[in-house]
C-alpha cells in the first residue's frame, strides 16, 4: 500500500517500484524512525494537535512494533516503499484509526532528514569509541616501546634513529585528530530538522524546540528548506571517514612492509593472518591489505555523494535517497576496519632486536656525526661535506660509522676525538633528542602524560 495512492488511477509498474523503493536499505534505521515518531506524537499531544488517547495508542503501538522487530517476531518483508511507510502501515494494521494520525504535521522529507541524522549521530559515537579503543591500544604499545630503537625513514630510506614509541605516536596524533573531526561534525549537525514539513514548515502549532529536546538535539534547525535539503554533514562525515581510512591505510602499508621477510620488524599474529592454497610456507598480511584496499570504497562514497548533490535545486529531490547506501557502506567499512586493525595491532609482535639492528645500519647517525663537528666549531655545510666523505669511506669498506678507527676519522677531519663514538651511538642519537615532539625518552614521557590526559578528558563524543 502506497502512502500516496489517492491521486493515482494506476498501479505502480513493478520495475518502477523496484527502482524507487528504499526499504531494502533504509530499514537499517527502523529504530531511529520509531524513536522520531514517538517524539513527534508526544509533541503533537502536548500541543493539543493530537488527543491524549490517540497519542497513547500510537506510542504503545510503535513500542510494540519496535519490540517485535528487535526480537524478530516482526520481519521486514519487501513490499512497502520505504521504512516510513512500513512502520505507518504496521501501526495502522495494529491500532486502527489512530495510526492514520501519526503523520500529522510531518512529511517524509523532514522525517527522513531526521532519521538519517539520528542514525548518523549513533554511528559517530560508535566510530569515536572504536578510535578511542585504538588510541588506548597504541598508548599501551608506546609505553612498552620507549626504548625500542628503530630507523626512521624518509623516502623509505633510512634517515635517523627513532623509537617505536615515537613512530606509533605519530599515528596516535592522526587518530586523535580524526576524533576531533568527528566531534566537530557532531557539534555542527546536531540540530533537529523535524517540523520542517515537506519544505515550508507547517501551519500546525508545532513545538519544534520540544521535539528537538526530546531527541537530544541542541535545538531545531532554522530554515525548513535547508533542513530537508541538507546533506552537508554526511559529506563532511564521508570526508572524515576518508581521512580515517587513509590513516589506517598508511599504517597498514607500513605493517605490510615491516612484516616482509626482508624487514621482519613485526610478526602479524597467526590469528590475524591467512595462508596460501598452493604455497605451504606463506603467511599473508591479508587483513592489513584489505584495510588498505577498502580505502577506495570510502573515498568513492564521498565523491559519489558530492556529485549527487552538486546540481540539486532546493529543496528535496529524490536523488538524495542515494545518500544512504553510500554512507551506510562507508560507515560499516570504516568501523570494520578500525575494529580489525586494533585487533591486529594488539596481537602483533614487534621484533625489537631486528628493529634496533636495522637502526644501527644505514648511517642513521650521520646527522649526529655532522652535529658533533658543528659543536666543535665547524660550519654545518662543511660538516655535512666531511660526514659525506666518511660515509663514502664506510661504503667502500662495507662498515658503519661506529666501526671506523679514530685514525680513519682524523684522516678525514682532525676535529674528531675519542668522544665521537659516544656522540653517534644509537642511544645518544635518540636520547639527546629531548625537545618536545622528539623521540628521546624524556620528551616522549611528557607527551604520553598529555595523551593520557586527553583520553581521560574525552572518553567519547
Ligand atoms: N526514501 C526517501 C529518501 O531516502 C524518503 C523521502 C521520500 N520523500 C519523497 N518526497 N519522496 O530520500
Amino acid at each position: 500500500m502506497k502512502l500516496w495512492g489517492g491521486r493515482f488511477t494506476k498501479e505502480t509498474n513493478q520495475l518502477v517500484h523496484n527502482f524507487n523503493e528504499s526499504l531494502s536499505f533504509d530499514q537499517k534505521f527502523y529504530r531511529q524512525d520509531i524513536q522520531g515518531s514517538i517524539a513527534h506524537v508526544t509533541m503533537l499531544a502536548k500541543q493539543g494537535i493530537l488527543s491524549q488517547e490517540d497519542k497513547e495508542a500510537i506510542v504503545s503501538g510503535l513500542e510494540g512494533i519496535l519490540a517485535d522487530l528487535e526480537t524478530g517476531k516482526l520481519v521486514i518483508e519487501p513490499g512497502a516503499e520505504d521504512i516510513h511507510s512500513f512502520v505507518e502501515e504496521k501501526l495502522t494494521e495494529r491500532i486502527g484509526e489512530a495510526g492514520k494520525r501519526l503523520h500529522t504535521g510531518r512529511s517524509r522529507n523532514d522525517q527522513v532528514a531526521l532519521d538519517m541524522k539520528l542514525y548518523t549521530r549513533d554511528q559517530i559515537k560508535e566510530m569515536d569509541q572504536l578510535l578511542y579503543n585504538l588510541l588506548e591500544e597504541l598508548l599501551k604499545r608506546m609505553e612498552e616501546n620507549l626504548d625500542t630503537y628503530m630507523p626512521g625513514f624518509t623516502h623509505l630510506q633510512k634517515a635517523q634513529p627513532i623509537t617505536l614509541a615515537h613512530h606509533l605516536g605519530a599515528y596516535f596524533e592522526m587518530f586523535s585528530r580524526d576524533r576531533g573531526r568527528l566531534k566537530d561534525i557532531y557539534e555542527r549537525m546536531n540540530y533537529c530538522p523535524l517540523g520542517s514539513g515537506a519544505l515550508a514548515g507547517t501551519t500546525y502549532p508545532l513545538d519544534r524546540e520540544y521535539t528537538a529536546q526530546l531527541l537530544g538535539f541542541y535545538g531545531p534547525t532554522l530554515n525548513s528548506m535547508d533542513s530537508v535539503a541538507d546533506r552537508d554533514y554526511l559529506i563532511e562525515l564521508l570526508g572524515a571517514m576518508s581521512i580515517i581510512a587513509m590513516h589506517l591505510s598508511r599504517f597498514c602499508e607500513e605493517i605490510i612492509i615491516w612484516n616482509t621477510n626482508e624487514y621482519q620488524f613485526v610478526e602479524i599474529d597467526d590469528s590475524y593472518s591467512t595462508g596460501s592454497s598452493i604455497m605451504p610456507q606463506k603467511k599473508n598480511p591479508d587483513i592489513a591489505e584489505l584495510i588498505r584496499g577498502k580505502t577506495g570504497r570510502v573515498y568513492g562514497a564521498m565523491v559519489a555523494l558530492l556529485t549527487t548533490m552538486k546540481g540539486l535545486p532546493l529543496a528535496y529531490n529524490k536523488d538524495m535517497q542515494e545518500d544512504k547506501e553510500l554512507t551506510f557502506d562507508a560507515m560499516d567499512t570504516v568501523k570494520g576496519c578500525l575494529l580489525l586493525f586494533t585487533g591486529m595491532i594488539s596481537t602483533m609482535t614487534f621484533r625489537k632486536d631486528v628493529m634496533e639492528n636495522s637502526a644501527k645500519k644505514g648511517f642513521t647517525n650521520a646527522t649526529d656525526a655532522a652535529d658533533y663537528l658543528v659543536k666543535h666549531g665547524v660550519p654545518f655545510r662543511d660538516a655535512h661535506g666531511i660526514v659525506g666523505r666518511l660515509v663514502l669511506h664506510c661504503l667502500d669498506k662495507g662498515i658503519a660509522l661506529d666501526d671506523m678507527s679514530l685514525e680513519e676519522y682524523q684522516a678525514i677531519s682532525p676535529v674528531f676525538e675519542e668522544d665521537i663514538y659516544d656522540a653517534i651511538s644509537l642511544k645518544t642519537c635518540v636520547e639527546k633528542r629531548t625537545t618536545i615532539g622528539a623521540p628521546g625518552r624524556e620528551a616522549m614521557e611528557q607527551v604520553i602524560k598529555e595523551y593520557k590526559k586527553q583520553l581521560a578528558e574525552r572518553k567519547v563524543v
